[in-house]
């Protein structure tokens, strides 16, 4: 376990000296703010539930009440939510550093809580909503007796807007992240099992393009290598003490 008193210094430096730094967050960020993640298993009404039998087209189109109430509630799960440290650590960062990028694989709008501004939303975002058949994105909605409330331009059933299994990634997202991973001199990935793609090449991708990469994930060993750093912790205490250490002299109150 990396503890917030021993950070590899050569992550510290690196960050410290870094031009453009990028993140690439998963659910294991918003997991210290009570969210649970996607392969944690699902509590209370959903525990009968996989989520990958949920986030799915075919689902939505088989019982679109049942998908639109799963999100509903992981709405409420979400607004009860309080950004954590490690969000808030990350928004200290991107007012830090001369150049950062958030590329986030979560739809929880716990980044932007925290203040960060320059987030790629890779997966979308359940805050919102859109037509399921024109794509129209509306950040409000009526409340109906039999759910999922019809589009109001068209009528068709309304969706969450976001990326289900099966559906391609919004393609300026996926090439605004794509472009970042090639062109950051420091990659850090956090919270995210890497499972899924195309979020998970973006690591490799850095890598590959010369940056310095650092994944901070709890099913990782402590290990450092050339360029390469895996950190075992929980990204709410270790990205604090991260940029604490490599920006010692900034007033966390004004920057
Ligand atoms: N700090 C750091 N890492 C954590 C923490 C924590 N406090 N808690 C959990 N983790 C790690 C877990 O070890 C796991 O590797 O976060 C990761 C969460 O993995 P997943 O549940 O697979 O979530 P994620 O990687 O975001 O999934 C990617 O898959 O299901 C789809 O679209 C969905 O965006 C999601 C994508």
């Amino acid at each position: 376990m990396t503890t917030a008193d021993a950070l590899p210094p050569g992550l510290v430096t690196a960050l410290r000296q870094a031009r453009y730094i990028v993140a690439l967050t998963g659910a294991g960020v918003s997991a210290e703010s009570g969210i649970p993640t996607f392969r944690d298993a699902q509590t209370g009404l959903w525990a009968r539930y996989n989520p990958e039998d949920l986030a799915t087209p075919e689902a939505f189109r088989r019982n679109p009440r049942l998908v639109w109430e799963w999100y509903a509630w992981r709405r409420q799960l979400v607004s009860a939510a309080a950004p954590n440290p490690g969000h808030l650590a990350l928004a200290r960062l991107e007012r830090l550093a001369p150049r950062f990028t958030l590329i986030t694989q979560n739809v929880d709008g716990l980044h932007q809580r925290a203040g960060s501004t320059s987030v790629i939303e890779l997966h979308g975002n359940l805050l919102r909503v859109r037509c399921s058949a024109e794509g129209a994105v509306y950040t409000t909605w009526p409340d109906v007796a039999d759910p999922p409330p019809p589009c109001p331009a068209c009528g068709a059933p309304l969706r969450p807007d976001v990326v289900w299994f099966g559906e391609l990634l919004p393609p300026e997202a996926l090439e605004r992240a794509w472009r970042a991973a090639t062109t950051c001199d420091l990659f850090l990935s956090i919270g995210t099992s890497g499972l899924v793609e195309p979020a998970a090449s973006l690591p490799r991708v850095a890598y590959a393009s010369g940056a310095t990469v650092a994944v901070i994930n709890l099913d990782v060993t402590d290990a450092v290598e050339e360029r390469l750093f895996y950190l075992h912790a929980r990204s709410g205490e270790l990205l604090p003490a991260l940029v604490s250490a490599a920006f010692p002299d900034a007033d966390a109150v004004t920057r």
